[in-house]
């Protein structure tokens, strides 16, 4: 068997090297050419794939990558992984996708299976794809097969990885269905079969949007225990001995990366679309949107106003031990501080450098430290007597 994985970023990679280990021959497409040069290399940015692996890999000849999305002829199946961002109007941005559908169609050979692992919302397999796929290949629907598995990929999460998380998928057909269940098989323990691809496409969108909500919902909570003098984390630790029933959630200055913040939008899109409206998401959208300014108004309490003061914002990236920065809610907070008039430095030595700017080192030159993101190397005690604001919770 021979693959081709379309999008070689945080899921496209990590599926590639998970077949390739497994004995298929894969290759990994993308358009940025000089990801593909690193990748040669045997170098990445995803965590979750270490460089041994990828040189490995290359080297038993399980995995080429590649910017040549001619591979796709030769491929039995083609798996597309590319970002399915929003727009700035906050609406789905399928321009990536339906790029990469389209360079697909046109290399598709007759017999292959296409399937679809990003994001999106319900009808975009049967109501979007599939015409790009029939008119752009000139194959008829009989004459390949097509399926939709979302990816579930947790970058970082040392327990959940691409083998043990299972995995959903539903093919438009009963053929598609069967021959992408023997694909997964082989490197994922479990996986789900959905009776439609719209219930796999909704389940996706389902699972971020129930993470959005309650994340805001924690971080309002958060505001109402700082008011009240308490602290969340020990109001969290306290509900989550209730061995059934709860789930807890932490504070943090926001959700961020490119699936929680963005996904319950590709839901709500959909819900405006056939009246069904989704308010919760458009509230937990909104709340997440608030909390950066929220912390900026604490920075201000904490010091007294932020017009000249030194503030370093600690962690920048979406979430601990990583080094994304996509849809970071670190960026409002630095602008928030700016517009105060604050003289605004970061510390992050996973992301290094970002926005035009650098990483600084961690001191006591500060007038306040605000922790945005604790990553698991961050020594404080750096910071000698600086004042801190903690974002993950503290009074
Ligand atoms: N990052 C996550 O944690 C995560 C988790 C689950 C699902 N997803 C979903 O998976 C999809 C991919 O996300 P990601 O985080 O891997 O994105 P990414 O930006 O890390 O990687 C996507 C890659 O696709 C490449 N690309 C774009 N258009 C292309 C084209 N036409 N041909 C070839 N390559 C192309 C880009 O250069 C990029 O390297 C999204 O729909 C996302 O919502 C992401």
């Amino acid at each position: 068997m021979q693959i081709t994985v379309v999008g070689q970023g945080y899921v496209g990679l990590p599926l590639a090297i998970a077949a390739a280990e497994s004995g298929i021959k894969v290759f990994g497409v993308d358009l940025n050419e000089q990801l593909i040069t690193n990748l040669l290399q045997g170098m990445t940015k995803v965590n979750d794939v270490s460089n041994t692996k990828i040189r490995q890999s290359i080297s038993t000849g399980h995995y080429t990558p590649t910017s040549d999305i001619k591979v796709v002829s030769d491929s039995d199946i083609v798996l597309v992984c590319v970002p399915t961002p929003i727009t700035d109007a906050r609406t789905p941005d399928l321009s990536f996708l339906i790029q990469a559908v389209t360079s697909v169609a046109r290399n598709l050979k007759k017999g292959s299976l296409v399937i679809i692992e990003s994001t999106i919302e319900p009808g975009t397999c049967r109501g979007t794809l599939l015409p790009i796929l029939v008119n752009e290949s000139g194959l008829a629907t009989n004459e390949f097969d097509f399926a939709y598995s979302p990816e579930r990929i947790d970058p970082a999460n040392q327990s959940w990885n691409i083998k043990n998380t299972s995995k959903l998928l539903a093919g438009l057909s009963l053929n598609g269905t069967k021959r992408a269940y023997d694909f997964y098989e082989k490197f994922v323990d479990s996986i789900k079969i959905c009776s439609s691809v719209e219930i796999a496409e909704t389940a996706k969108l389902l699972e971020n949007s129930f993470r959005l909500i309650n994340i805001s919902f924690i971080n309002e909570i958060s505001i109402f225990c700082q008011k009240l003098g308490i602290d969340i984390n020990e109001v969290i630790s306290a509900a989550a001995t209730k061995p059934y029933g709860f789930m807890p959630f932490y504070p943090s200055v926001g959700v961020g990366g490119h699936c929680i913040p963005v996904d319950p939008l590709y839901l709500a899109n959909k819900s405006r679309k056939i009246g069904a409206p989704t308010r919760f998401i458009d509230l937990a959208d909104q709340i997440n949107q608030e909390m950066p300014g929220y912390f900026v108004g604490r920075s201000e309490e904490k010091i007294g106003g932020l017009k000249g003061k030194k503030v370093l914002v600690i962690g920048v990236s979406y979430k601990p031990n990583v080094a994304d920065v996509r849809e970071t809610p670190v960026d409002a907070l630095i602008l928030g501080l700016k517009n105060k008039g604050a003289q605004v430095s970061w510390h992050d030595d996973l992301v290094k450098e970002w926005n035009g700017e650098k990483s600084v080192a961690l001191s006591n030159e500060y007038d306040l430290a605000i922790l945005a993101t604790p990553h698991d190397y961050l020594d404080l005690t750096k910071l000698g007597d600086v004042p801190i604001l903690n974002t993950r919770g503290s009074i």
